[in-house]
């Protein structure tokens, strides 16, 4: 695509990870989860929260483990400009400059979230021609601001409705008109043209017939223009055996297929509170996921929405019994099984990739301790 030509490819020059030097993929628990990813190339991902860094336990198992980090919320347009010209960059300053000491590379999530819910009141309450100037200036002002040390953007999140398979019932379809979201792809693109714009979408593996809409919204928009890179799945399945992995392969086949980039973007597998087979099911859930990613090439990242069971958003949503233990670290920050089964995965593709002889990539099942 013309207007990606200058986009970055893989692999970012990052800094050597710490560990990569003593890891030896052929046994797992010798390597930190970012150096296997490395040596797979493949991007593992996790949030990161601004108000955590203050805590060494938290900063050093994020840089310790983790090669690509997603502001959880600090980059958002709730979070960056509160009010009409009231600008807040603290927070995401600060992921940023986290990121950049850890040679960890940074997405921005997200420019314009494409539901009502968490769209800022003074925004929704503008009318067609103000939102239409508060959507450039959003994305210039962001974009701009960062341009040329976030190199991956979600320019929209959430452009389809959360449970069906309509354009979302927002503000911006309302009142923009259909070409709205091409025209912010080709706002972002011009406030950094060197960077990755990423269309991020929940639900593609459980609601019918949503990866088929969102291929479709994806074809159309490209075809009118729109500068996109890749799409992110976000996987927020609400059940405790996580997506169907055929699902997901077949999602991420078909955006490949487009000629698109892939990543999952947004992982987390609930389970019942008490529930002694449940860290075991959720191990495997995430095995399926991340052999899914690795086994499609256009796949380059898989980020787990949170680094511990202690902060996961799941837990606020009211939708779950709670606590939800949905992530690959407990609360003490501990790993769980669902991180050595990650990690044990991620090294038997490190070592196929290396032409090793190794076990063919099945991932669903729990390393030998
Ligand atoms: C969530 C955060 O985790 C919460 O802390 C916040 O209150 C709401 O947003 N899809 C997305 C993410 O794209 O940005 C959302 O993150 C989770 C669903």
């Amino acid at each position: 695509m013309a207007a990606c030509a200058g986009a970055m490819a893989w692999p970012l020059l990052l800094p050597e990870p710490a560990g990569a030097a003593t890891c030896a993929p052929a046994e797992p628990a010798s390597c930190s989860l970012r150096s296997v990813a490395d040596l797979a190339k493949l991007r593992i991902g996790s949030t990161i929260t601004s108000s955590r860094l203050g805590d060494p336990a938290y900063a050093g198992l994020l840089s310790e483990q983790f090669s690509s980090l997603t502001p959880e919320n600090d980059l958002k347009w709730y979070s960056v400009q509160p009010a009409p010209g009231e600008w807040h960059f603290e927070a995401a300053d600060a992921d940023l400059a986290f990121a950049e000491a850890h040679g960890m590379a940074l997405k921005g999530h997200n420019l314009i979230w494409d539901q009502d819910a968490y769209t800022p009141a003074w925004v929704r309450a503008l009318g067609p021609s103000g939102l239409r100037s508060a959507v450039d200036e959003e994305i210039r002002t962001v974009v701009g601001r960062y341009r040329g040390r976030i190199p991956r953007w979600d320019v929209v999140n959430e452009p389809l409705a959360n449970l069906g398979t309509a354009r979302s019932d927002s503000v911006f379809e309302r009142e923009l008109g259909k070409g709205w979201m091409v025209r912010a792809f080709v706002a972002a693109h011009e406030a950094d043209p060197a960077a990755e714009l990423w269309l991020n979408e929940y639900g593609t593996d459980w609601v019918p017939g949503k990866t088929a809409a969102l291929v479709r919204l994806v074809r159309g928009l490209r075809e009118q223009g729109a500068p996109i890179y890749g799409v992110g799945l976000e996987l927020h399945r609400p059940t405790d055996r996580g997506p169907r992995s055929d699902d997901v392969v077949a999602a991420l086949s078909r955006f490949a297929r487009l000629g698109l980039r892939t990543a999952i973007t947004e992982l987390d597998v609930p389970i019942a509170p008490g529930d002694p087979a449940g860290p075991r099911r959720q191990a495997k859930a995430y095995g399926r996921v991340v052999q899914a990613c690795l086994e499609q090439p256009r796949c380059r990242e898989v980020t787990v929405w949170g680094l511990d069971d202690g902060h996961s958003w799941l837990d606020h949503l009211g939708l779950f019994p709670t606590p939800t233990r949905p992530l690959l670290f407990d609360a003490d920050l501990q790993p769980k099984p669902a991180f050595a089964v990650v990690r044990a995965c991620i090294a038997r593709a490190a070592l196929l990739r290396a032409g090793a002889p190794a076990a063919p990539l099945s991932c669903a099942s729990l390393p030998r301790p």
